[in-house]
Parts: structure tokens; C-alpha cells; sequence
């Protein structure tokens, strides 16, 4: 009894730390994080546009870069290159932080929510990253302390997706016998040419095997069809 029980809880938490390392984002850049699933997230999108401001305009957040995000009526600023800046009371444009501090962060109780998290010298933001389709972003801002700030950052933008990255291994196989093949003739044809003084088909390497090649694959698809037969291979 005892047994069926401890084995199904062990059993439990590891279908727990499967899903969890299935839906746990790793971080690719501060513009992209990609799960085990190959699905994930991407910014990119959003570096071309904003910067985002939410309504009374004391936030702004530039996704992915670096940007000069002053606001216009400060007077004192260190967002001159910075991702995400908030204009303090006393008119400051203060930096929350560059695009390089951001850390990608999934919370436990919530597969599909995506938080960036910015730490910068004694500030920290966090940005609630919301899909919805066929939107305007949105920058929003909710409750915060004088060191902690919490936003909203809806997007079309932030939806989970598949993401493709690079060849897969098939691609990379064809086109590295493809490669092959090239050099494979190519310098066989040289040394035929300069070797033996090769002209026309002789400068094809191995020229009598690949002449052969197209029968003996004929052969061999007839062979296969007529049910490995000897005999009516025979008769051919
Ligand atoms: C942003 O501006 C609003 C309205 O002026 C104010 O209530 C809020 O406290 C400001 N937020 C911060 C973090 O300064
Ligand atoms: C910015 O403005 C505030 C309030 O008007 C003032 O106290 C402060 O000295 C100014 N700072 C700079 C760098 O001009
Ligand atoms: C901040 O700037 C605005 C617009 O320039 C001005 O109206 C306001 O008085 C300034 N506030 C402070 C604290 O300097
Ligand atoms: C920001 O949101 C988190 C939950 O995501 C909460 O625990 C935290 O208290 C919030 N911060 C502030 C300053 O309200």
C-alpha cells in the first residue's frame, strides 16, 4: 500500500517536471526564449516599432534594443540608451534597465504567462507579456513601489509560436551530399583531365560505374516488384 503510494507521487512530480520543463522558456536572446516543445516566443516584431508609453505617459518601453527614451519634459535623464525608462515625479527620466538586463521569466501556476523581468541598480520591473490577436500593443501600467513596478505589455507579439530555427538535420544531410557529390566530380574531372588527358564522358569519375548505374537500378526496382523472384528476373 505504502508502495503504490510513494510510486504514484514519484510518478506525479515527474509528469510535473516534465510539463514544467516542456513549457519552461529558455532564454535565446533578450528578444527570444524557446521551449523544449520548439515553441517560444519572439519579440522581433516589436523592435521595429514603438516605444511603447502606457496612458499618462511616465512609462516607456522599447522591446529588443537600446534607444534613447528621454522623455520630452525632463531635465535630467539616463535613458539616453535604455529599454525601459520611467519619468519620475520630479521630472527624471530614470533608465529601469537595458534590453540586456531582462530575464525571461514563466511563472510555476501558469503555462502560457510570460514575464520579462528587468533588474537594474535597485529597481525592478516586471512586464506581464499578453497575446491577443489582431490588437494594437498596449503598454499598461499596474500597482508599484517606489523600487518595484509592475506592467502590461499586450501584443500580437506575444503569442506562443512555433519557432523555427535553422536546417533540421535532414536539410543539413542533402546538402552536405549534394556538396560532396560537386566536389566528388569536379575533381575527379580535374585529375582525369590533367592525370590521363581525359576528354568528353572519360572525364567523368568512375565513368563506368555510373553508366551502369541507371540499368542496375532498373533491375533492382524490377527485381523488388516481381516479389524477389530469381526466376522472372531470369527472364528479363
Ligand atoms: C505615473 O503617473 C500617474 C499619474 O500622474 C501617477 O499616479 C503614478 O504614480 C505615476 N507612476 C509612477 C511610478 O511614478
Ligand atoms: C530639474 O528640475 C527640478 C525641478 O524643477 C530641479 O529641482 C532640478 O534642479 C532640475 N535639474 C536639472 C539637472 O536641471
Ligand atoms: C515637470 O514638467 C512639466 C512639463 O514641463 C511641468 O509642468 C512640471 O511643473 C514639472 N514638474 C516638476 C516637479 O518640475
Ligand atoms: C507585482 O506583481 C506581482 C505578481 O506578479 C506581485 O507579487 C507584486 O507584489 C507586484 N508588485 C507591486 C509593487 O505591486
Amino acid at each position: 500500500m505504502f508502495n503504490s503510494i510513494n510510486s504514484f507521487v514519484t510518478f506525479g512530480i515527474i509528469i510535473f517536471i516534465i510539463n514544467y520543463a516542456k513549457s519552461h522558456c529558455v532564454e535565446q536572446s533578450a528578444c527570444t526564449c524557446l521551449r523544449d516543445d520548439k515553441r517560444g516566443y519572439d519579440l522581433r516584431p516589436l523592435a521595429d516599432q514603438g516605444p511603447f508609453h502606457n496612458k499618462k505617459n511616465n512609462f516607456t518601453f522599447q522591446p529588443c534594443r537600446n534607444v534613447d527614451l528621454t522623455f520630452k519634459n525632463s531635465n535630467d535623464s539616463d535613458c539616453q540608451e535604455s529599454s525601459i525608462c520611467l519619468l519620475s515625479r520630479s521630472n527624471r527620466s530614470i533608465s529601469l534597465g537595458k534590453a540586456e538586463d531582462s530575464i525571461w521569466s514563466s511563472p510555476l501556476n501558469n503555462k502560457n504567462g510570460m514575464h520579462l523581468v528587468f533588474h537594474h541598480e535597485n529597481y525592478m520591473t516586471k512586464i506581464k507579456l499578453e497575446c491577443c490577436h489582431g490588437c494594437v500593443t498596449t503598454l499598461v501600467d499596474q500597482n508599484s513601489t517606489d523600487t518595484e513596478y509592475n506592467l502590461t505589455l499586450t501584443s500580437e507579439s506575444n503569442c506562443l509560436i512555433t519557432m523555427r530555427r535553422g536546417l533540421s538535420t535532414g536539410s543539413i544531410l542533402v546538402i552536405l551530399l549534394l556538396v560532396f557529390t560537386g566536389i566528388y566530380f569536379a575533381s575527379g574531372a580535374l585529375a582525369l583531365r590533367f592525370l590521363r588527358g581525359a576528354v568528353g564522358l572519360e572525364l567523368i569519375p568512375n565513368y563506368e560505374f555510373w553508366s551502369d548505374l541507371p540499368g542496375l537500378v532498373r533491375d533492382g526496382v524490377t527485381f523488388t516488384l516481381s516479389g524477389c523472384s530469381p526466376v522472372s528476373y531470369e527472364r528479363i
